[in-house]
């Protein structure tokens, strides 16, 4: 279990096994308090013999007695505040929060009083108080579920955040804040991270069901003989060679203010991509169960907004899917007829996300003329082959979206590049027996661009962004409050982007 509170106590009161400071480079022995000091004589002299200056990432364990029970004051360095490296001062901040987690469970301790004190006076305290209770959430999180052995499962952490009595109620209200998005963020990764078989479009419309009940939430799931009913042929087709069906999860939140925006998000939910008769090599296919989480961050975003009582109306909508080869699969060669009626050839069936995205945005725009609408897909191995596993893909022709989703990107950490979209690559997708064709032509490569070519035939005047998450879903290496497996990309960012529309 985890647990983060916040306490008014003087650091030592606090009955905890780890007193922690986050400490900038170069930090001056005051900002450690006095009774610390007094209690763990051993800890300057440590600091010194050790050299621990407050280097980025660097961290230092101190053991010490305290009323004959083993304790350990943790100190874990941000660098400079002033230079950033390319790395901003809060990420630097939320990377030592998970390197702190880290060094707390390495002590083989489940309790942790830490100072918060903002790392920088352009941030304020609130904010701090809000990312170091969703990073804690984050570095927490470990999936366990199939582990036997009880000394290897997640241990308990219980955090409890020291803070001036005057700041305590606004610290409180953030960490309330940042525990529902932190929760909403690892269950996206819970999804994620859980075996395909265990997982199929099936599993996660039930999910969905449960997202919805329990926020009061509108659903719609349509099945697959609905799907095929409605014209959704790109949905349909990818799911021709799977045993289970197909489905389009449809979850609404409506805000308490009439005539609010309303923003659609849209997410992929290939529950296990082997690319169809285009097989996938063995290799690639090992992480595969990764492909839906599009759909898991859009379904978790409205879970965490919903609770949130965001000011704004919120669609979620999610076409989810097996891709698999079977007799009865799609072959290479095959022409499919979307839901606005437009049609596709479809040369390789490794590229189904765009199909099933097609019909997701026909639908999205029809049923609902959303203000906005992103959609967040595990689409091209291209897209993370140019970022590798830091920025997701951003595509778009919209400044006003654009504008918005860099500054949620900066401010949530969920990090964006954009990624050109130029009417040159519109050429690489034709077809000469269809529209347009389900891959792109070899000459102009770019697959990142011109898979968002593809999408943008299907989203008409809407305002719209496309992410392409292929490269930050799963495994991102060397970030503290990342394990292996799912991240929850997009979460953070789909929450902060609602929240301040
Ligand atoms: N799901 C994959 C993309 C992917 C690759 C996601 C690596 C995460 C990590 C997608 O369906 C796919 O296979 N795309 C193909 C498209 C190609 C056939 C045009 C790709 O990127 O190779
Ligand atoms: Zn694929
Ligand atoms: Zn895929």
């Amino acid at each position: 279990m985890f647990t983060i509170s916040v306490s008014t106590k003087k650091m030592l009161d606090n009955s905890v096994e780890c007193y922690a400071y986050i400490v900038e480079k170069d930090f001056k022995s005051s900002v450690i308090a006095d009774e610390i000091k007094k209690t763990c004589p051993q800890l300057l002299a440590a600091i010194k013999q050790k050299k621990f200056v407050g280097a980025t990432l660097d961290t230092i364990t101190v053991p010490f007695m305290r009323d004959n029970v083993l304790a350990y004051c943790v100190l874990v360095g941000l660098g400079e505040v002033e230079s950033n490296g390319g790395v901003s001062i809060i990420e630097r901040y939320r990377r030592a929060v998970g390197q702190l987690v880290k060094a707390v469970s390495a002590c083989g301790a489940t309790s942790v009083a830490l100072e918060l004190v903002s790392p920088s006076k352009k941030l304020s305290l609130e904010y701090v108080a809000k990312q170091a209770t969703i990073t804690s959430h984050l570095a927490y999180y470990f999936f366990d579920d199939f582990i036997t052995d009880k000394n290897k499962k997640a241990k308990d952490l219980n955090i409890t955040l020291v803070v001036d009595n005057r700041n305590k109620k606004v610290v409180q209200e953030w960490v309330e804040q940042g525990s529902i998005i932190g929760a909403a963020v690892n269950q996206a990764r819970h999804w994620i991270d859980t075996p395909p078989t265990q997982l199929t479009p099936q599993d996660l419309a039930k999910k969905a069901q449960v997202v919805a009940k329990r926020n009061k939430l509108g659903i719609t799931v349509f099945h697959e003989s609905e799907i095929i009913k409605m014209g959704m042929g790109g949905l349909a087709a990818v799911s021709r060679g799977s045993e289970v069906d197909c489905a389009l999860i449809i979850l609404e939140y409506k805000a308490k203010k009439k005539n609010a925006p309303t923003l659609c998000f849209v997410g992929k939910g290939i529950t296990f991509d082997s690319g169809g008769l285009s097989l996938k090599p063995a290799d690639f296919m090992e992480t595969m169960k990764e492909d839906m989480a599009g759909a898991a961050a859009v379904i978790c975003a409205i879970d965490a907004l919903a609770q949130l009582d965001c000011p704004v109306n919120i669609v979620a909508i999610a076409p989810t899917s097996e891709n698999l080869p079977s007799g009865t699969a799609t072959k290479p060669g095959d022409i499919v007829t979307f839901y606005n009626g437009k049609t596709a050839e479809i040369k390789n069936t490794d590229a189904e996300g765009r199909l099933i995205l097609a019909d997701a945005l026909s639908y999205a725009v029809k049923q609902y003329k959303p203000d906005a609408m992103i959609d967040l897909a595990t689409l091209t191995g291209a897209c993370s082959r140019a970022l590798g596993p830091f920025y997701s893909g951003l595509f778009t022709e919209h400044d006003e979206i654009k504008k918005r989703l860099m500054e949620a990107s900066d401010i949530s950490g969920d990090q964006l590049w954009q990624l050109p979209m130029g009417d040159d690559y519109k050429k690489a997708i034709t077809s000469t027996v269809a529209d347009i064709c389900n891959i792109g032509n070899s000459k102009i490569s770019a697959g990142a661009s011109t898979a968002a070519h593809f999408l943008q035939h299907f989203v008409g005047d809407t305002m719209w962004a496309h992410l392409d998450i292929a490269g930050t879903a799963f495994d991102v290496p060397n970030i503290s409050y990342y394990r292996p497996g799912g991240t929850g990309a997009g979460v953070r960012l789909l929450v902060e982007l609602a929240m301040k529309w």
